[in-house]
């Protein structure tokens, strides 16, 4: 299959809209990491993202929606995750609550769960689609199952080249990681994954969150190369990432700002990949704020496979 590649536009849109009506999925780039999209209520469609991907079938998807009354349609939110919702919506929010009686979602989208997860992104691109498709979409992060997530349309080029139709491309995502991810049950919110939200913030303390685990592979977001963290200087053979004062062959942030680290973090791994380093190396990131979701991805990155 040839991956056509187009710039995002109303014919582009069209175009991909069109691809997905007929059970393809297509890239498209949200405020988080680009994600590989189809109609949620075709489970033809949906079996097709977990082809493409490569990925066990046990891993349910995030149902993306364009506002918060569609979400209503797919999902029962509880008042806590409603509150939060309603202030982070549209946005890297994803919130897992009890899966709709007479939702129209694809069982193979929750991979048989009774919940569902459901976010409202803030993209322009993914939000003019979902108003042309007119269905919610199924979409996980477009990248091969395990392997670094994408930040920008040639990322998936690279990754799913050849497996899918279709990529807009529409820049570099700004946020740059996935969206953070909160479960309500029994009256309390449960944090699932660290990601763009400041979640140590008041509103969501005041809800009375909780860390919990992330029931992710622990291996995941992987380069092909090893990767060694919190270094202060590159080894032989080995590409560094820098981060604040350690410059390295490039820089997550040169000014030790961790938003920009947050949003050049795959991209530094993709050219670390690429590189001729046989290793690579990350400078120490400090583990607060958005720390600690850019952390979370580098210990998976770095595990053992
Ligand atoms: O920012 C994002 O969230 C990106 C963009 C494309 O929206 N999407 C993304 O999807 O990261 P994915 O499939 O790579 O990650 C989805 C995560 C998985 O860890 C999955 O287990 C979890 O969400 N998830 C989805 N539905 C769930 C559910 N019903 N219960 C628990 N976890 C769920
Ligand atoms: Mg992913």
């Amino acid at each position: 299959m040839q991956t056509r590649v187009l710039p995002f536009s109303d014919d582009a849109i069209t175009e991909a809209a069109r691809l997905i009506l007929a059970g393809e999925p297509v890239a498209v780039p949200t405020e988080t990491v680009y994600g590989l999209a189809a109609d949620a209520t075709n489970a033809e469609a949906v079996a097709r993202i977990y082809e493409a991907k490569g990925r066990p079938s046990f891993n349910p998807l995030i149902v993306h929606v364009s506002d918060f009354n569609e979400a209503r349609k797919v999902a029962d939110l509880g008042p806590l995750s409603t509150e939060l919702a309603e202030r982070h919506w549209p946005g890297p929010l994803t919130v897992v609550a009890p899966l709709k009686a007479d939702s129209p979602i694809a069982s193979l989208v929750t991979a048989g769960l009774p919940t569902i997860g459901v976010r409202v992104p803030g993209h322009r691109a993914i939000q003019a689609l979902l108003q042309a498709v007119g269905h919610p979409l199924a979409a996980p992060s477009a990248n091969a199952s395990g392997s670094i997530s994408p930040t920008r349309a040639e990322h998936v080029e690279r990754s799913l080249g050849g497996r899918i139709p279709l990529i807009l491309d529409d820049g570099a995502c700004p946020r740059g990681i996935e969206s953070t991810i909160v479960a309500e049950t029994g009256g309390e919110l449960r944090l699932l994954r660290r990601g763009p939200l400041d979640i140590e913030g008041a509103a969501f303390a005041a809800a009375g969150a909780k860390l919990e685990s992330p029931g992710q592979m622990v291996s995941h977001y992987a380069p092909s190369k090893p990767l060694r963290l919190n270094a202060d200087e590159a080894g032989e053979d080995e590409y560094l990432i820098g981060f604040g004062p350690v410059p390295g062959d490039s820089s997550l942030s040169p000014s030790g700002d961790l938003a920009e680290a947050a949003a050049r973090l795959f991209d530094r791994l993709y050219a670390a990949d690429a590189s001729s380093g046989k290793t690579i190396a990350v400078a120490p990131i400090p583990e607060r704020g958005l720390g600690l979701a850019i952390n979370d991805r580098l210990r998976r990155a770095a595990a053992p496979r």
